[in-house]
């Protein structure tokens, strides 16, 4: 089905994907794309707006990304944001110029004429800007609709030729009403109607899976994370019995994973799904191995062998499903090639599989999108909200040699910290939270005794992407009870720190 499509031209800013998400957020479908498109492609994806975004150049700078004048005069409703406001400005004749000082932070914006963009707007709130030029002087037509302390033209535009810029970011949750703006422009601006809902994607999507599939056969690598377990469930949908998914149980999951697995997929969705019982195997392999880079080569090519095993048991497959998403497949719009996930846990899959074709039903979606699916596909919260583990699980976060006590150590430990995240209702607000087991001893007490154990360290982080993070801010009474409870339950750990390193310079994982 044809959606109506917002253009989101990447011109390399970081908060990018962001603006793509909080567009769909309001129910608009929108691509991002790197901003080089010419007149001639945006005329033929036939967006119903189009966004600019911001990014790290400066208009006059030898290398900043330009655009063809001519899309500002196709008629197509244009919203730029600080880098995109300036290179509209520019382009049209205005005049950008460096500020003396950067302005970085929350300011007070203070709207100055009336605008569809304001509608719902008090006439001063708080926005976050990030940028050291700024726009000095309008093109003709256009007229300056708000401003802050230190940039007089915060907010310009045209209404009559629909095209606005903002030199602030109403994409992050800083500025204030930076979502009604978006809306604004969406809705009162493009006339939007709001037709992606997942609703519609998932009727859409298992339509055109039985189209696609009919009787044929169809193979799935379920991780039992989300984007794999959604897309296994979509695929059922359209594929019944016809899908058979395989389950690696290579020993390393968090505690209760493999059988959850098995219950929700195998018992409660009836899917056929075959669990390859590995784990004698991964582990024999690790034996005597602490380097992080070498366990994980281990574990994929072991992974990558035993998937390959199942695979020849069921001969030649029509499809190969991968549970791709949305970032894995957004090019950047500095002229990079397309963003890979660093490490994909199923990257090998297609060498090793006789198959025609892969299917990659969610490759159109966020993470928040694939979500949401999940849910609208009847998933319980325990996988839908899964936080993402890495492919080689507690192997990497074990320091040193992965052993059958250390698993369980580590496990138990894990358990206790999610089971408190989720008691304290902190599921979804922290990205990803996890347990580590330190290859440190320290000597402690308890009882009469002393004790000489592990070094427990928890690691939670708050992220959008994971190529940044910073450490969650978890109340001390949460961080409290975990302490005690892994201290008092689990076996060989006798102190728990919390680590407070961003990344960068410290990566999430600790090996
Ligand atoms: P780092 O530790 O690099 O992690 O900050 C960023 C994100 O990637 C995940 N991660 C992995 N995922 N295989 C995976 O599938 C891996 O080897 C791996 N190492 C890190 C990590 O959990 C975080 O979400």
């Amino acid at each position: 089905m044809q959606h109506e499509k917002v253009l989101v031209l990447d011109f390399g800013g970081q908060y990018n994907q962001l603006i793509a998400r909080r567009v769909r957020d309001h129910g608009v479908y929108c691509d991002l794309k790197p901003c080089g498109m010419t007149k001639e492609e945006i005329l033929s994806y036939a967006p119903i707006g189009i966004i600019f975004t911001g990014g790290p150049s400066s208009v006059y700078g030898e290398d900043a990304p330009q655009i063809q004048r001519e899309i500002l005069e196709l008629g197509i409703p244009v919203l730029g944001i600080c880098y995109g406001a300036q290179l509209i400005a520019h382009t049209l004749g205005g005049e950008v110029a460096r500020g003396e000082e950067s302005e970085y932070g929350k300011r007070e914006l203070v709207l100055e004429e009336e605008s569809p963009l304001f509608a719902g707007i008090p006439k001063r709130s708080v926005c976050w800007m990030s940028h050291t030029d700024r726009v000095v002087s309008l093109p003709e037509g256009f007229a300056r609709l708000a401003r802050t302390g230190g940039c007089p033209v915060a907010v310009f535009g045209s209404e009559q030729k629909r095209i606005f810029g903002v030199q602030f970011h109403p994409e992050v949750v800083h500025s204030e009403y930076g979502n009604v703006l978006l809306k604004n422009f969406l809705f009162g601006v493009c006339k939007a109607k709001g037709d992606w809902t997942m609703k519609n994607f998932v009727r859409e999507q298992v339509a055109l899976l039985r189209q696609k599939i009919g009787g044929k056969k169809v193979l799935l690598a379920m991780s039992g994370g989300v984007d794999s377990a959604v897309a296994a469930t979509l695929v059922h949908r359209a594929a019944g019995e016809n899908l058979t998914c395989v389950f690696v149980d290579h020993g390393l999951h968090r505690k209760g994973e493999p059988e959850e697995v098995m219950r929700v997929f195998r018992d409660g969705l009836k899917m056929n799904l075959i669990k390859a019982d590995a784990a004698d195997l991964f582990l024999d392999a690790l034996k005597g191995v602490s380097d992080p880079e070498k366990k994980r080569k281990i574990i994929g090519k072991l992974f990558i062998e035993v998937f390959e095993r199942e695979a020849k048991k069921l001969g030649k497959v029509d499809f190969l499903v991968q549970g791709t998403i949305y970032p894995d497949v957004i090019e950047s719009g500095k002229g990079k090639s397309a963003v890979i996930k660093s490490h994909h846990n199923v990257g090998g899959l297609p060498d090793v599989v006789d198959f025609e074709e892969i299917v990659e039903p969610l490759r159109d979606l966020f993470k928040d999108e694939v979500r949401r699916v999940g849910t609208e596909l009847g998933l319980p919260d325990e996988i839908v909200w899964r936080q993402p583990c890495p492919g080689p699980a507690l192997a990497i976060r074990i320091m040193g040699e992965v052993t059958r006590e250390k698993l369980e150590t580590l496990r138990d430990a894990d358990a206790i910290f999610r089971e408190e995240i989720a008691k304290a209702g902190l599921m979804r607000d922290i990205w990803q939270y996890f347990a580590v087991l330190t290859d440190s001893k320290t000597v402690g007490v308890q009882g009469d005794f002393r004790t000489y154990e592990n070094v427990i360290a928890l690691r939670a982080v708050t992220s959008v992407d994971a190529m940044t993070a910073d450490f969650a801010r978890i109340p001390y009474e949460v961080l409290e009870r975990v302490s005690s409870r892994i201290t008092g339950e689990v076996k060989r750990a006798n102190r728990i720190v919390y680590d407070i390193t961003s990344k960068p310079p410290a990566t999430i994982e600790w090996e």
